[in-house]
């Protein structure tokens, strides 16, 4: 089959927040620039950001300040954070988010006409902007916009199978067109990875169909270093019921405007496991409570907690609320208004990612950049909400100057037809090899593996159950085969390569999990219930030994000296009250 071609300066993988901002900033850099998706522009797992973006503006509390954040993104990241990134999204967050409103975003506001900002866990004042429960897709309709009249070219429903080297450079990409099925390939002198996360291992998540970690697989593939994948943040709040809306985000804008989490015995349970922060403690600790008192016999009829709001004026609710309004109403039945909503824990975002040089967004790899949730390092143990979308923009354009900034250093760069080869053999074999393995019938089994071994709480027994259970899915993997030989639109095909890339990635977490041998942020290991001083001075870094074989390495958190007032501080704090 002939191989559609093209050619850039810089080339992004991914069109949610991190993939718009990166393909701005490359395209502003002057760098000419492409962006592939995998499905709809827009379509991104930004959009469940719902409730806000964490930015120490001050709007709404004048003693919030990029020290603060700081601390409390440290903090929240139980000190595992990579410290650079955690200071330079702390300090860039508020022009960002300023950036945002001249490029057009609608932010709700304050009696004074500034950005209204709202609490949220973890944040020790009022920081995140928003408009009402629709933050994110706010964001990613302005950056869309910004987008398509920045001179991007971009290539929709467009799967990536396979990152093209040169030597020990990525110089591009292979793929194919989903409502085609036929071939693309790229040529890139600097290619951004911005793919985000890999919830779909789990069968109860907030992100969509789309999020099957295929940049984490590709990068590793490919050479890249992983960082803390073991670190998973279970949402506390997702719906539980009907089932076919399990898992689907209750925004943290609930908590933040007052809604209160109550058990089946009418208990306002987080005063036993949070009395401080109550329902806006960190979520990794209000999605372990919520667990626990459902496992416990305590839940609601549909397994969950029930979060109340009805105690709040109506039409406030409805402003404020309003996605959270039509949601339950529509799909549930309920009027949030009046009855409590019931809610639990869901697989909603991977603090690890793609390892990378936090000023520039660079891996190890030449050739290679990763941004937003498809890197690691800004959240360490457990992430703040809201910060992701000041991560995504700040990191997003960081990754986008410095690839081009790499890009602009080289003349041309070319496939070598050896790899197009390979890649094409590959996306051949799913469609018309011989294998006899079904990817949705593989998908679910992976889902199973996961949830049973690797999911909220964890234990030795159950790591290297799942792991042994992993590996047995590697040699059934090379036998995957779609079960329509269908080119246009099969999702089927498309589902072979992200059950291989899941597979890297659930590796990834269980092994990492089974060596963190403490409990930490969104690691909880029934067995090893405390932390630990080893593992608090320490990130585990992945890299590929060849094929599913990985060396995992315990690395020392990345420190600067400058910074060390600020945590110590924290740390003290915490300890005093
Ligand atoms: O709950 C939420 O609105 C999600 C926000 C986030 O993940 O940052």
């Amino acid at each position: 089959m002939a191989i559609e071609h093209h050619d850039f300066d810089v080339l992004v993988l991914g069109s949610g927040g991190s993939g718009l901002r990166a393909a701005v900033a490359a395209a502003e850099a002057g760098a000419k620039t492409g962006l592939v998706c995998k499905s709809l522009l827009g379509k991104a797992h930004t959009v469940m950001a719902e409730g806000g973006l964490a930015a120490s503006l001050g709007n709404v509390d004048p003693r919030d300040n990029w020290e603060t954040h700081f601390q409390d993104t440290m903090f929240g990241g139980k000190y595992l954070n990579n410290w650079r990134m955690a200071e330079l999204h702390a300090k860039e967050a508020p022009d960002r988010a300023r950036e945002l409103e001249h490029w057009g975003a609608v932010f709700d506001r304050t009696p004074d006409r500034k950005m209204s900002q709202r609490a949220f866990g973890g944040h020790t004042y009022k920081r995140l902007v928003h408009i009402g429960d629709r933050t994110g897709l706010e964001m990613i309709r302005t950056m869309q916009d910004k987008a398509v009249h920045s001179d991007i070219d971009i290539f929709m429903e467009t799967t990536i199978t396979r990152l093209i080297k040169d030597g020990d450079r990525v110089v591009g990409c292979f793929g194919y067109r989903r409502a085609s099925g036929e071939q693309i390939s790229f040529s890139s002198k600097a290619l951004v990875v911005a793919t985000g996360g890999s919830g779909r291992i789990y069968k109860i998540t907030s992100n969509s169909q789309d999020c099957t970690g295929d940049g984490y697989a590709l990068a590793y593939e490919a050479g890249a270093e992983l960082v803390d994948m073991e670190f998973i943040q279970f949402h506390p709040t997702g719906m539980v019921y009907p089932p076919g809306v399990a898992g689907l985000l209750v925004t943290e804008a609930v908590r933040g405007e007052g809604g209160i989490l109550r058990n089946a015995l009418g208990e306002r349970f987080m005063e036993k496991y949070d009395p401080k922060r109550m329902e806006l403690s960190t979520r990794d600790v209000v999605a372990r409570s919520i667990y626990t008192e459902v496992k416990e016999g305590r839940g609601t009829p549909h397994g969950g907690a029930y979060l109340d709001v009805s105690h709040l004026d109506s039409d406030y609710v409805r402003r404020k609320l309003p996605s959270m309004y039509d949601q339950f109403l529509e799909l549930a039945g309920v009027d949030i208004t009046k009855e409590p909503m019931q809610v639990g824990p869901t697989c909603h975002y991977f603090m690890g990612g793609i390892k990378v040089d936090p000023d520039t967004g660079e891996t190890r790899v030449p050739g290679l950049y990763a941004t937003g949730e498809a890197s690691g390092g800004m959240n360490g143990a457990n992430r703040l909400g809201g910060n992701s979308l000041g991560d995504l923009l700040v990191f997003g354009r960081r990754a986008g100057i410095g690839a081009a900034a790499d890009a602009n250093k080289l003349s041309a760069v070319a496939l070598p037809a050896e790899e197009l080869t390979a890649a094409q053999g590959e996306v051949d074999t799913y469609l018309n090899g011989s294998g006899t393995e079904n990817p949705f019938q593989m998908h679910k089994d992976l889902q199973k593996i996961m949830g049973d071994g690797a999911g909220i709480f964890r234990d030795k027994e159950g790591l290297t159950e799942a792991i042994s259970l992993l590996e047995s899915l590697e040699s059934r993997v090379d036998k995957l085969k779609s079960p329509s030989p269908r080119l246009e639109y099969n999702p089927g095909w498309q589902l072979c390569r992200e059950v291989k890339n899941m597979l890297t990635v659930s590796l990834m977490i269980a092994r990492g999990a089974l060596m963190r041998e403490e409990s930490r942020g969104g690691h909880s290991r029934l067995d090893f219930t405390a932390y630990s001083d080893y593992w608090a001075e320490n990130n585990i870094v992945v890299h590929s030994k060849g094929g599913y074989d990985m060396q995992l390495t315990p690395t020392p958190v990345f420190k600067r000296d400058e910074l060390s007032e600020l945590v110590e501080a924290r740390k003290e704090s915490e300890k005093a009250s």
